[in-house]
């Protein structure tokens, strides 16, 4: 395999399993720096050790955090920042499908926190970084779920209504889209790129461990998935590609531009959510704000 990503810096987070871990040995092949962000310090080694059996003079860092917790978030981007010049790429890949509501210790509904407000925390607090970077690139991994989802910006939260996992992911998946066309607007003047993507129906831990109907239909239907490996060739392409360098905004599917739900095309929605996400946000004033 060709290394012409030699020299580059990737930071990718959830890493240590599926589509992310896949993403992660292809990058190496290709001669990528690594960043993995992991929340569990056993799960992120042995991700190390998994990726060194491919590739053993892989340069690789693991930093430790849990995606949930907007004090994790900017504390991992405050050590990049302070250990790192530039980063060429950035991949929003952590994701997580939970059957019942479990709220953060920011008070958020961890899918919008993890699926939807950890990209857009990491986008903020290491954009200075890639914008170092010759020519820095965001990858935001979503789902064609989006294409199901609805935000509902009096509950987000659920909380005066039922939970439903579903619609808290599929909404989520839709803010990933929103999310990305909306920043894509913010750096138009600017070098960094940022586009998503869906992976396929891919074979993974994505679901697996939890209890409802999605989740053992997900472990029914293994067999009929693709591989984590075929589900990063579209992440890899958008972080590694010379043919989208310039290409900014847009959602992918099998390596080609496809369009999105009329509601991700949505951009009044998606500075809504922009504004909501910015309300949100619980920062120590100490730490520099980078959009
Ligand atoms: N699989 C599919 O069919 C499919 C389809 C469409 C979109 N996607 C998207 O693809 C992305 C990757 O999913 P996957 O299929 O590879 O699933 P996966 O195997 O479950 O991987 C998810 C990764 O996210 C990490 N993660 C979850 N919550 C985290 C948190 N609070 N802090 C830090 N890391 C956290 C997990 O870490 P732990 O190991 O510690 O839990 C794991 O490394 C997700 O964004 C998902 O929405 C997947």
């Amino acid at each position: 395999m060709s290394r012409f990503m030699s020299g580059k810096r990737v930071v990718i987070t959830g890493a240590n399993s599926g589509i992310g871990w896949a993403t992660a040995c292809a990058l190496v092949k290709m001669g990528a720096e690594l960043i993995l962000i992991c929340r569990s310090q056993p799960k992120g080694l042995d991700a190390i050790d998994r990726i060194k059996t491919v590739e053993p003079d892989a340069v690789i860092s693991l930093f430790k955090c849990d995606l949930s917790s907007q004090e994790d978030i900017q504390a991992v981007c405050g050590q990049l920042r302070s250990t790192y010049a530039h980063i060429d790429v950035l991949i929003n890949n952590a994701g997580v499908y939970l059957a019942e509501r479990r709220q953060t210790d920011d008070g958020l509904e961890q899918t919008f926190a993890v699926n939807h407000m950890a990209y857009f925390l990491m986008c903020r607090g290491l954009l200075s970084c890639l914008q170092a970077a010759p020519k820095g690139r965001i990858v935001n991994v979503s789902s064609f779920g989006h294409r199901l989802g609805s935000i509902n910006f009096d509950d987000y939260n659920f909380e005066r209504r039922r939970y439903s996992p579903m619609m808290a992911y599929c909404a989520s998946k839709l803010m990933n889209v929103q999310f990305t066309r909306y920043l894509a607007n913010q750096l138009v003047d600017d070098k960094v790129t940022v586009n998503c993507l869906h992976p396929g129906m891919v074979r993974s831990g994505f679901a697996v461990s939890q209890k409802d109907a999605f989740a053992l239909l997900t472990r029914l239907a293994g067999a009929f998935l693709v591989s984590p490996e075929r589900g990063a060739r579209t992440s890899i392409h958008l972080a590694t590609s010379p043919d989208v360098a310039q290409v900014s905004g847009e959602y992918y599917r099998s390596r080609k531009i496809v369009k999105p739900s009329r509601q991700a095309r949505n951009m009044k929605q998606a500075e809504q959510l922009w504004q909501l996400s910015e309300a949100l946000i619980r920062y120590d004033p100490c730490v520099p704000i980078a959009f």
